[in-house]
Parts: structure tokens; C-alpha cells; sequence
């Protein structure tokens, strides 16, 4: 029976993760390792602990804190380890840039570190398209481009990528990076783009987009996110950095009308509020790469967007306390300046178009 350690595995995508390992790879034990900030929600795999008992198991911890780390990987001795554990939200980065550095840069360097002392067999970091900046034009990135982030979030992320090239360059420690595209699929935490428009609507109010709102992003299922980390995981080049993304590149406003149908309302539930600072124009990848090594995204948004909105529709008891938290409000007052959803937030009246 072979253990695999996933950090961060109480969030959005290493929910996803836990699971899929859990169920793709019955005779393996999966350990996560999460130290449940605002992002990490238990509730994410409570259907995890009820089936999986035997063979799962939750350790709480900070992966920059190297003893608890060590103690983690002394007791389970992964052959595989997997951290998703991060700061993941670019708002948040744009007011809270150290927290970022915390956990996306020492966090990285601490789970190198101890990999390394505990002879795990293969490591994989969890990367973003981020890291390479803004694809001009008609570009695609490809994995030797220059790293040119320009929020605290995407400069992080790219400290946690230079740290992992330095250990395979210098130590020979087998860690792999993905860069992956924006993930998309249920239980996304309501503060990122999709939740935001889906539990908007659903309150009856507009949706904030930052002008212009004809930025780009490449969309990729949660499901196809999960099946790109686990290929690279165990089929991945020692030191080797893969792309995947979808291919299904939509600005911003286009999301939002395919959206608005689902609610019956038009556009004038659109609420342009202030600029994200900094904020990227386009993301688009070459993911010919990781193709090669055979992984192929099966979901459309055609099918999945509808199926998503369906999901926010029949869990509301899952982000209605996410979106009331006093954390989320804070960060909602200290965001979005001056627009409606600041007005709904201090109770000056809801905005319903
Ligand atoms: P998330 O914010 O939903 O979850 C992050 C998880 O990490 C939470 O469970 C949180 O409790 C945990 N965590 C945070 N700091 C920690 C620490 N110091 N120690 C231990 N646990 C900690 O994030 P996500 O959207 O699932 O992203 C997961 C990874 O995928 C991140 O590395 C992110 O950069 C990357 N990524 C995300 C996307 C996306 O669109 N969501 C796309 C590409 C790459
Ligand atoms: O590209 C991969 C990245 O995708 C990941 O590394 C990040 O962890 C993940 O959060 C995501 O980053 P983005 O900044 O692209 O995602 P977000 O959902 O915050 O925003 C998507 C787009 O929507 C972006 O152009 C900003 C815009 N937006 C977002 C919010 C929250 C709005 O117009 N209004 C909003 O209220």
C-alpha cells in the first residue's frame, strides 16, 4: 500500500485531488496535510472520511513549519507528495502581499527541504500560468518562457518555481512542476470569478467585473485539473515543468453572458466596479507538452458551465457561510471600493437590476 501526502487538500482543487486519488488508486492511502486558512473547508471531504476511513487520513499543519512538516512525513513516509497547500487568491495579494511569501515561497522551501531529508520519491509542485505574466497578442506560453509575474500572488507563486529548479539543479530532488490554467467545477470558494457571478445572481444582485472585462482566460475543469497533476505526479520528467490548459479562452464578459441566460437576466445585472491593479490582460498556454505525455481535458464549458451554476443552485448551505464569514466580508469591504456589492455589504439596500 503506497502513500501519497497531498497539502492543502481541504481547499478547491485538493479536494478534488484527495479524492480522485482515493478512488482512481484503491489500495493507497492518501494523508492531508492542511493548516485550514479561510480557503480550507473540512466540509470538502466529509464524503472522503465517511468512505475512504481506512485509508485516509488529516493531518492539521503549516507546510512552513518546518518540525510539523517533518513530523508529518517521519510518521506516513510518502513515496509521493503533492502540495497544493497555498495563498491562491490574486485579490487578497494585492492588499495582503506577505502572507503570500509565508506560504508560497517558505512553504515550498520547507517541503523541499524535508523531501529531501525523508527520501520522498517524487514530489510535485503546484504552479499557474501566472507566473509567465501577459500572453500578448495571439501568444501561447510554453514552458522555457521568461517568468514575468506581475501580481504579489503570481511573484510568489514564480519564488516557489525558481526555489523547485534550483533543488533539481542542485540537490537532484525529483520535483515536478505544473502549470496549470484557471480551474473551474464545484466547491470553488465564492470569493473567485465564476462563484462570484453564479452566487451574485442567485442573490438577485449584479455581478462585479473589472473594466474592461475583456481579459482572457484559458478555462479548465477541476476534473481534468486533477487527472493533469496526477499524470505528471507519476509520469513526469525529474525537474521537468508541464502547461496544461483546456483551450477553451474566454474574456471576461463572455463567462458572464453565458451565465445570465441561466438566471433569466440581461445585462444590466453587469456592475463594472474599480480596476484589479495590475491585472492581467490575457493567459493562454501551450500545453502540447503534457499532451504528448498523454493527458487530454474532457470537459466543455458548454456542458459544465450550466452544470456548475446547477451546483451552487442545490448547495447553498455549503457557500452561504463562506460568503457571511467575517473574513470574507472584510476582504469583500476592503476590495471592491466603491460598487454595489460594498453598498450590499454595509446595508445601504441590495442592487437588484
Ligand atoms: P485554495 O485557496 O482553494 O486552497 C488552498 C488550500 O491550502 C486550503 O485548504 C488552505 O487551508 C491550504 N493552505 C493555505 N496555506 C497553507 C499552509 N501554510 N499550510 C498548509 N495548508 C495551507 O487553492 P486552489 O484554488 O485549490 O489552488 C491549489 C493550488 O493550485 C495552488 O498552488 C494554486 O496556486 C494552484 N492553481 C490554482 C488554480 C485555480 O484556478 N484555482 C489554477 C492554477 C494553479
Ligand atoms: O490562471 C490561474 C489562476 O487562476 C490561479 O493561479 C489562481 O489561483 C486563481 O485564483 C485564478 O486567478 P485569476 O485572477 O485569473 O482568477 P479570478 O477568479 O480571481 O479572476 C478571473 C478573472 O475574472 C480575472 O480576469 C479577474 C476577473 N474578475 C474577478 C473577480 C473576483 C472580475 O472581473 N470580477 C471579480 O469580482
Amino acid at each position: 500500500m503506497a502513500t501519497t501526502l497531498v497539502t492543502g487538500g481541504c481547499g478547491f482543487i485538493g479536494s478534488h485531488f484527495v479524492r480522485y486519488l482515493l478512488q482512481r488508486y484503491p489500495d493507497d492511502r492518501v494523508v492531508n496535510f492542511d493548516a485550514l486558512t479561510y480557503a480550507g473547508n473540512p466540509e470538502n471531504l466529509r464524503d472522503v472520511e465517511e468512505h475512504f476511513a481506512d485509508r485516509y487520513r488529516f493531518i492539521l499543519g503549516d507546510i512552513a513549519d518546518s518540525a510539523a512538516v517533518m513530523k508529518a512525513l517521519h510518521e506516513e513516509r510518502p513515496q509521493l507528495v503533492a502540495n497544493l497547500a497555498a495563498e491562491s487568491h490574486v485579490d487578497r495579494s494585492i492588499h495582503q502581499p506577505r502572507l503570500f511569501l509565508h506560504t508560497n515561497v517558505l512553504g515550498v522551501s520547507t517541503l523541499l527541504d524535508a523531501a529531501r531529508e525523508c527520501g520522498v520519491s517524487r514530489l510535485l509542485h503546484v504552479s499557474t500560468d501566472e507566473v509567465y505574466g501577459v500572453a500578448e497578442g495571439e501568444r501561447e506560453f510554453r514552458e522555457e518562457d521568461a517568468l514575468m509575474p506581475r501580481s504579489p500572488y503570481a511573484a510568489s507563486k514564480a519564488g516557489g518555481d525558481l526555489l523547485v529548479g534550483a533543488y533539481h539543479e542542485t540537490y537532484g530532488t525529483a520535483v515536478m512542476t505544473t502549470r496549470g490554467s484557471n480551474a473551474y467545477g464545484p466547491s470553488q470558494h465564492p470569493e473567485k470569478f465564476l462563484p462570484v457571478i453564479i452566487t451574485r445572481l442567485m442573490e438577485g444582485a449584479k455581478t462585479p467585473v473589472y473594466p474592461p472585462g475583456t481579459q482572457v482566460r484559458e478555462w479548465t475543469h477541476v476534473e481534468d485539473h486533477v487527472s493533469a497533476l496526477d499524470l505528471v505526479l507519476r509520469k513526469g520528467e525529474a525537474g521537468g515543468i508541464y502547461n496544461f490548459g483546456s483551450g477553451e479562452r474566454r474574456q471576461n464578459l463572455e463567462m458572464v453572458r453565458a451565465i445570465l441566460p441561466l438566471f433569466l437576466r440581461g445585462e444590466d445585472a453587469i456592475e463594472f466596479v474599480d480596476a484589479r491593479p495590475g491585472h492581467d490582460a490575457r493567459y493562454a498556454l501551450d500545453s502540447a507538452k503534457i499532451r504528448k505525455l498523454g493527458w487530454e481535458p474532457r470537459r466543455r464549458l458548454q456542458e459544465a458551465l450550466p452544470e456548475l451554476v446547477n451546483w451552487y443552485r442545490e448547495h447553498e448551505s455549503w457557500w452561504r457561510p463562506l460568503k457571511d464569514s467575517r473574513d470574507y466580508q472584510d476582504h469583500a469591504m476592503r476590495h471592491y471600493g466603491n460598487s454595489a456589492l460594498k453598498r450590499d455589504l454595509s446595508g445601504e439596500g441590495r442592487s437588484v437590476a
